[in-house]
């Protein structure tokens, strides 16, 4: 379900025009849908029930605090990856029993941080980490419950910048090392083992590789509960693929439920998870208006006021956003929707069919929800977008687009 239709041949967010917000706040401009932003989280909640996870919103992908928000009033917890990260859901309201904290280079001073406010656990990636973890909380005097992240080795078949789960990769505790590492951190003074944890990638279509994970790690989790009364935590990480391109088919959390919860059933631990992208992905749309449209004698060029600074996925990864004029319209042009950045990787989509626009139409790039905003910067002196959020029939400013002001606050001449 899109919460992003045409209505009188005009885009909409729920029951919001997309233009009226477009001329209220300026473009770029990124538009969520708070109705959306619950329907997944229900969706999955739904799918999942039978395990009854600790679903943790993990909020890197969107980290504004009015979405953090939105998940912590439907019973979310989260999953962190930094300090800053942690300051946000702290000032959101999260209650740090319903946080956890990956990542593999923790300063620690983040450790500190998340001991002192007494987090669920850390998910921790290397024996070194166990030990830091273990002398920031003797010096603390508090404990540190720990799940460690093993890598299975299985492979996501997903970009290889967002693949997380193969051997090659600097992610986790090879699985071989497993048994040791829990020895070694269950030696330490201050640690208490809380669980495991496993991240394999990021947009998943297929719910096999998390299968095969879990199949990889079933054994040793009986093992270690065996061993370590306080292990009672399985986190499953995120990872569920959406839809980006219309021919694509979303991974579902109904197709993903089938295939985990056999496994996760038989463990008889409590089940955390840490969805992103599924949950916000297709929940927003980064809009944007046509500067010029250019051609040389090979192509076409659409330059919008959007860069590669407000949306750097299609840059970074060749990730495909659709692209659809606010205004309806079924006449294509071939050619690249392009930013007005100093660089030829500056574009929002490249060599495909686009709207056929002008000088002062609007466009949206859509499934922009997840990594877009999170992801800007400020590159070329760009103030980052403004971003809306969407309920029903109102629109909400829940981030001020930046000023040239905001750009140079904390520079000294
Ligand atoms: N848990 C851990 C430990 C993670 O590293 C991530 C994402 C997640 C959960 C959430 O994964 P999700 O459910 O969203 O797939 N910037 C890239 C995605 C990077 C994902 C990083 N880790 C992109 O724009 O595609």
């Amino acid at each position: 379900m899109n919460n992003f239709i045409y209505k009188d041949q005009e885009l909409y967010a729920d029951d919001v025009s997309i233009r009226e917000l477009a001329e209220q706040y300026g473009t770029p401009l990124y538009v969520y849908s708070k109705n959306h932003l619950k329907t997944q989280f229900e969706e999955l909640t739904n799918a999942m029930a039978e395990v009854d996870p600790l679903i943790c919103y993990s909020v890197k992908a969107n980290s504004n605090a009015s979405v953090i928000k939105t998940f912590l009033e439907l019973g979310s917890g989260l999953d962190i990856v930094s300090g800053g990260e942690l300051f946000r859901a702290l000032r959101a309201g999260a209650d740090p029993q319903k946080i956890v904290y990956a990542g593999v280079g923790k300063t620690e001073e983040e450790i500190k941080y998340a001991l002192k406010e007494n987090i669920l656990f850390f998910t921790v990636e290397s024996e070194a980490e166990a030990k830091r973890i273990s002398d920031c909380a003797s010096e603390l005097d508090l404990t540190g419950r720990i799940a460690f992240r093993i890598n299975p080795d299985v492979d996501p078949k997903t970009h290889k910048y967002i693949s997380t789960g193969k051997k090659e990769n600097k992610f986790g505790l090879d699985i071989e090392r497993t048994i040791t590492a829990y020895e070694t951190a269950s030696s330490l003074p201050n640690i208490e083992i809380a669980g495991i944890h496993m991240h394999i990638g990021s947009q998943l279509l297929s719910a096999k590789p998390f299968e095969e994970a879990l199949t990889k790690v079933k054994e040793l989790c009986v093992e270690l509960k065996d061993k370590y009364p306080t292990f009672k935590h399985i986190d499953i990480g995120g990872g569920i693929g959406i839809q980006y391109k219309p021919e694509q088919e979303a991974l579902s959390p109904k197709v993903y439920a089938e295939h985990v919860i056999p496994i996760l059933k038989t463990l008889d631990l409590k089940v955390v998870m840490e969805p992103g992208r599924n949950l916000a992905g297709n929940a927003g749309i980064l809009v944007s208006t046509v500067q010029y449209v250019k051609d040389n004698p090979f192509k076409k060029f659409i330059v919008i006021d959007a860069a590669m600074n407000d949306l750097i996925r299609p840059a970074l990864y060749q990730a495909h956003h659709e692209i659809l004029p606010i205004a309806e319209n079924s006449e294509t042009v071939f050619g690249d929707l392009v930013g007005p950045i100093c660089e030829s990787g500056d574009f929002l989509a490249a060599d495909r069919d686009l709207p056929a626009v002008k000088q002062g139409d609007l466009l949206a790039a859509m499934s922009a929800g997840a990594y877009g905003f999170t992801m800007s910067s400020n590159y070329n002196s760009r103030p980052r977008p403004a971003e809306v959020m969407v309920d029903n029939d109102k629109a909400f400013i829940i981030c001020e687009r930046e000023t040239f002001e905001d750009i140079i606050r904390k520079e000294t001449l």
